[in-house]
């Protein structure tokens, strides 16, 4: 191993010539992921459900960037559907080295008032779709001998939180998914971590009730929802091969809000 001895002036993480899958990438979180890993050079295959607009419009900004870009239409929380459309990324761009489970969903509600098809379909998105996704593509993954997978939790999966149990179960069920699995397939060469937002300024949160918006504001010691490129930075990083010996983690990137 060179233990840094050459300076380089302009450091920046390298993912030419890598191939990423990312879920639930039209929109939000995971196209700021797509369009970082993009920017860095990677090729991207994302997933999208029941939003071929946003679809659509991603896919082209992806292609601006210059590299290989294309959306799949997947329910993350249909198994078979999961096979399909891997088996079809790993045909139209052959080898795929990086897996980020980001496709969520929140059916919001105290348990008093939360249905049992608003908890299961929380945990058939959110959970089920990332072991989906794994499981179809760790084959691919442990015959190359190489391979990251990057799982979006949340913080509400560390500490709860009122009128969110399914999410928080779903998002603690990742948590254990993601050290599982890394100790599974560390010795295939397959990173596995977690990335755990607070607070981000997406769709997805400009849908809560005001008040509860104000309480999380007020509730994060950096003062400020966070971005979506905030997410993104830390997901280019875990793909890249600066992270290589970094699995089973999960990192808070939350601005202190669960400290
Ligand atoms: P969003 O609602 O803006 O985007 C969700 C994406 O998932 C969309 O592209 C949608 O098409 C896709 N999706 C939904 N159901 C799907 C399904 N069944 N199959 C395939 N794709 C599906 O959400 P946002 O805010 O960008 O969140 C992304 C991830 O980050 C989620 O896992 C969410 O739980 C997590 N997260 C978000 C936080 C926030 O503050 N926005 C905080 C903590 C975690």
């Amino acid at each position: 191993m060179t233990l840094f001895r050459e300076r380089r002036g302009n450091s920046m993480l390298e993912l030419t010539g890598k191939t990423a899958i990312i879920t639930g990438a039209s929109r939000g979180i995971g196209k700021a992921i797509a369009m970082k890993l993009a920017s860095l050079g990677a090729d991207i295959a994302f997933l999208h459900f029941m939003d071929s607009e946003n679809a659509a419009k991603t896919e082209q900004e992806l292609s601006a960037l210059g590299v290989r870009a294309k959306g799949y239409e997947c329910n993350v929380a249909d198994f078979e559907a999961t096979a399909t459309a891997i088996n079809q990324v790993i045909e139209d761009f052959g080898e795929v080295h990086i897996l980020v489970n980001n496709a969520g969903i929140v059916r919001d509600n105290l348990i008093l008032k939360m249905t049992e098809a608003d908890f299961d379909a929380v945990l058939s998105v959110n959970l089920k779709g990332a072991f989906n996704m794994i499981k179809n593509l760790y084959p691919h993954f442990m015959k190359k001998r190489r391979g990251r997978i990057i799982n979006i939790a949340s913080i509400v999966g560390i500490n709860g939180n009122a009128g969110q149990a399914n999410y928080a179960s779903a998002k603690a069920g990742m948590i254990g998914l993601t050290k599982s699995v890394a100790k599974e397939l560390g010795a295939r060469n397959v990173t596995v971590n977690a990335i755990a937002p607070g607070f981000i300024h997406t769709d997805m949160t400009d849908g809560m009730p005001e008040k509860a918006r104000e309480a999380a504001l007020a509730a994060i010691p950096l003062k400020r929802a966070g971005e979506v490129e905030d997410i993104a930075n830390l997901a280019a990083f875990l793909a890249s091969d600066e992270a290589a010996y970094i699995t089973g983690e999960v990192i808070k990137v939350d601005g202190g809000m669960a400290i």
